[in-house]
């Protein structure tokens, strides 16, 4: 008899961004509406940039003569950009990182998503709001209880809202994993390195693992805040940092992305101390054969002086979006959070109106796509994010549309 993973049967309906996809796609064909704007899932709309087309051409090049063809690569990742990664994403912030400890990937999605492999039972933390991947995850693997329509028995949910700044509070209850993930998706808020501190100093105490979301380090503004967790003094023994080339660069679909596990990451399984990075290894050898040889080319590009130039406008350019919507929003008497350091723009709904009703609003309305904070969570109710990743003549044409809104 063929036995079904029957966590999967306790998972709601679709996954978020599927279930946004569906909507706006019959929105269309039942209307036959062809202006709608999309600022919903996080899809960048600048192109790659010059120098990762050239490196990517120079490596189909390669792969394309005999002499210089390649195969499987090695799954942690090529030396090339596991160096350039080491020095240019940590040792020009002080912090050391061996290339060892990094693992080359096809995306912060698949590694935040599949790290629950290396994991045993325990008990695990969320932001609320969150990134859904983190809990489906877990709740694929498990580990989650069971979900009792807006949340799951098994995860404790660190409530994020406006009066505490959108940080979470530490843990009242024992919890043996944590995920944070800063610049913030979906809320585009930031943790201050002080902030940061308390939870790595926690995390030693406690015996906790952080696994910490990175993906959006490119977009902070503000020295007052880490790009990376290991710039806190004892986060190498109780964090995993992951990072995304996606928004960064414009990968959202080459794929290419890295997670590091220093060496120092050990636990006692029962009396034997297990390094993490050695875990991952070997799942990673099982399961995953390596990012292409041309996106990872492509990402070294990035780490060119020309490539940061070109990244580093890109990124400016979608913050000056962020920066142009919030102003619009403003004058219209909402309140928006976060996009000064992140790409997304936290916003509340008028009169507290359930963010589902505003995404409908939006959409039958504005023909505007957002996402409705629902769906990261309880507490993402009463509010609606919006990205920054579109071209600026949408900004223009959503902040007009906007205006004009009956609510
Ligand atoms: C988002 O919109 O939250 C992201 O683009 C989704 C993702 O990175 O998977």
């Amino acid at each position: 008899m063929i036995r079904v993973n029957d966590n999967y049967l306790k998972l709601p309906g679709s996954y978020l961004f599927a279930d946004i996809a569906a909507r706006a796609r019959a929105f269309r064909q039942t209307l036959a509406v062809d202006d709608v704007i999309s600022l919903g899932i996080g899809d960048v709309t600048q192109p790659l940039c010059d120098a990762a087309v050239a490196a990517m051409h120079d490596a189909v090049d390669e792969l394309s003569r005999v002499e210089s063809f390649h195969g499987y690569g090695p799954e942690q990742g090529y030396d090339f950009l596991r160096k350039a990664i080491a020095e240019g994403d940590y040792a020009s912030r002080g912090v050391k990182i061996s290339p060892d400890e990094i693992f080359v990937s096809d995306g912060a999605k698949s590694d935040t998503g599949n790290i629950v492999d290396i994991l045993g039972a325990g008990r695990v933390a969320v932001t609320d709001p969150v990134y859904p991947v983190y809990v489906d995850s877990n709740a694929m693997a498990g580990r989650a209880g069971d979900y009792t329509g807006t949340r799951w028995s098994g995860i404790t949910y660190l409530p994020c809202k406006e009066e505490n700044g959108f940080v979470p509070q530490l843990p009242s209850e024992k919890v043996d994993v944590v995920y944070l993930c800063f610049p913030n998706n979906p809320m585009g808020t930031v943790m201050t390195r002080g902030e940061l501190a308390v939870w790595v100093a926690w995390a030693v105490e406690k015996n906790v693992l952080i696994l910490y979301d990175s993906a959006y380090e490119a977009f902070i503004t503000n020295p007052a805040v880490p790009h990376s967790i290991y710039e806190i003094e004892g986060a190498k023994r109780v964090a995993i940092e992951f990072r995304s080339y996606s928004k960064t660069a414009g990968f959202t679909g080459v794929r290419c992305g890295y997670a590091v596990i220093p060496d120092e990451l050990t636990v006692d399984a029962g009396g034997r101390t297990v390094r993490l990075n050695e875990l991952w290894k070997r799942r990673q050898c099982t399961k995953f054969n390596g990012a292409s040889y041309i996106s990872q080319r492509g990402a070294a590009a990035i780490y060119t002086e020309e490539g940061r130039r070109q990244t580093k406008s890109t990124i400016e350019y979608y913050l000056s979006n962020a920066a142009y919507l919030k102003k619009a929003l403003g004058e219209m008497g909402l309140k928006a959070f976060g996009g000064t350091d992140a790409p997304y723009l936290w916003v509340k709904t008028p009169d507290g109106m359930p963010s589902w009703d505003f995404f409908d609003i939006l959409l039958r309305q504005a023909h505007l796509i957002c996402t409705p904070g629902a769906g990261f969570g309880p507490s993402g109710e009463g509010f609606v994010r919006f990205t920054a990743f579109g071209r600026r003549e949408s900004y223009v044409e959503a902040a007009r549309r906007l205006k004009k809104l009956i609510i």
